[in-house]
This record gives C-alpha cells, structure tokens and sequence, in this order.
C-alpha cells in the first residue's frame, strides 16, 4: 500500500530543470527545499552554458543530472541556442529555472516554453533590468529594492511578476553589502515562487500572476 501510495507521489511531482552559469546558491537553496519535501518536484536536470560553474558541484553533490553546453565552444549564438533547446526539450520539465543564468533566452526558447520558464533578478522590476541591478539601486539612490521571480517572456526581465521581496537599503550600502542582503531573500523568494508552481497554484492573466 504505502509502495503503491509513494509511486502515486512521486508521479505527481514536477519535473524542474535548473539552469545556471556560476556559484548557484539560489541552486542550492532550490536543491536544499526539493531535498527537505518543501517543493514537490524533482530536479530532473542542470544545465550550464560555462564548464567552470561552480553550481555544477552543487548538482553533482546532489545527484542531478548535469549537462553543459559551453558557449565558447559553438561558433554562433543560433548554433548555441539551437544546442540549448534541444537539450531543454529532451528532458521533458514541467518548469526551467533560471538560477542566475547569465545569458539572454532568445525568442525561440521563449515561445518553446510558455508559462513554463521562471527567472530572479536581484531588484524589485520594473526597476533596475538588466546586468548589475544592485549597483544600479545603489547609484539612483533608492531607499527600498529587493528581489522578484518572474515567468520569462520575450522582454528583458519584463515577464509577470510572481513573488517580490523588498529590502531596505542602509546608510553606507554599496553594491556588495546591498547583494548580500538581498541574495538571503532570493533563497526564500525563489523556493516558494516554484514551491506553489508545482502546487499548481499560479495563473497567468495578462500581465498578473494570481495566487490561488
Ligand atoms: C543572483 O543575484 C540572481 O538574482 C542573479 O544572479 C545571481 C546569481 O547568484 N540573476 P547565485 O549564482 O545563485 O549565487
């Protein structure tokens, strides 16, 4: 019975793909809820564009499987890209998860994976797109910023929102001591945004994310 039950769980769980291009903590925190039963999914796969990810580790550690496809080794940007979706497609995920994923996602992958592909971006979006959003927020002078997980669709950091966190900057804040607080709410953001993905808790409506 209990074999039976466990069997029906497991087929219940969503299939997530992480991809990243360095240190991957908010993979690990994604690995740490999925391992703890917070999330119920399984990591199916790891992707990498850059063989020196330090997130590859993590994957390893954690018995994921891992797949890099090394951007400095393909002549062109198409050819990566063409290389990248075919590995997405062929591990059959319910969810991608861009872990601080340092290239641009072009429109054929978009549109491959609809509602189906979450990013974090260190800023409270709209504000600050783009590379280097806590320098950015230090810079303008902000007085609050944070973190956001979005569904990615073909603007630049521009998808609907689902979670934000917002963090307060200190006197004295420069982009170092700003990134560091608000990677400690990334690893909680981030989590919960996938945890109530595979709940099946999330609705797109135009521009909206309703949590139901
Ligand atoms: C994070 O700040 C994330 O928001 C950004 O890239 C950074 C990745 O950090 N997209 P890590 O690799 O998860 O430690």
């Amino acid at each position: 019975m209990h074999d039976y039950q466990d069997h029906q769980e497991e087929r219940m769980k969503k299939r997530i793909a992480v991809l990243a291009s360095g240190r991957g903590s908010n993979f690990q925190a994604i690995i740490n809820a999925v391992q703890e039963g917070k999330i119920p999914a399984t990591c199916c796969a790891f992707i990498s564009d850059n063989p020196n990810a330090y997130a590859i580790e993590r994957a390893r550690k954690a018995k994921i499987p891992v797949i890099i496809i090394d951007y400095s080794l393909f002549p062109s940007r198409e050819l990566y890209e063409h290389a990248l979706l075919s590995a997405m497609l062929e591990v059959r995920a319910d969810l991608f998860v861009l872990a601080g994923y340092m290239r641009i996602i072009g429109p054929a992958i978009v549109r491959s994976f609809p509602g189906k592909m979450m990013n974090i971006h260190p800023a409270l979006l709209p504000a600050f797109t783009g590379l280097h959003a806590q320098r950015q927020a230090v810079q303008h002078g902000v007085k609050v910023s944070g973190c956001t997980v979005h569904f990615v669709d073909e603007s630049l950091d521009g998808g609907p929102i689902i979670v934000q966190h917002c963090v307060r900057l200190q006197d004295g804040d420069d982009e170092d001591s700003l990134a560091e607080r608000i990677l400690e709410h990334e690893h909680e953001c981030f989590p919960e945004a996938i945890k109530l993905f595979c709940e099946d808790k999330l609705e797109i409506v135009g521009r909206t994310v309703r949590i139901r």
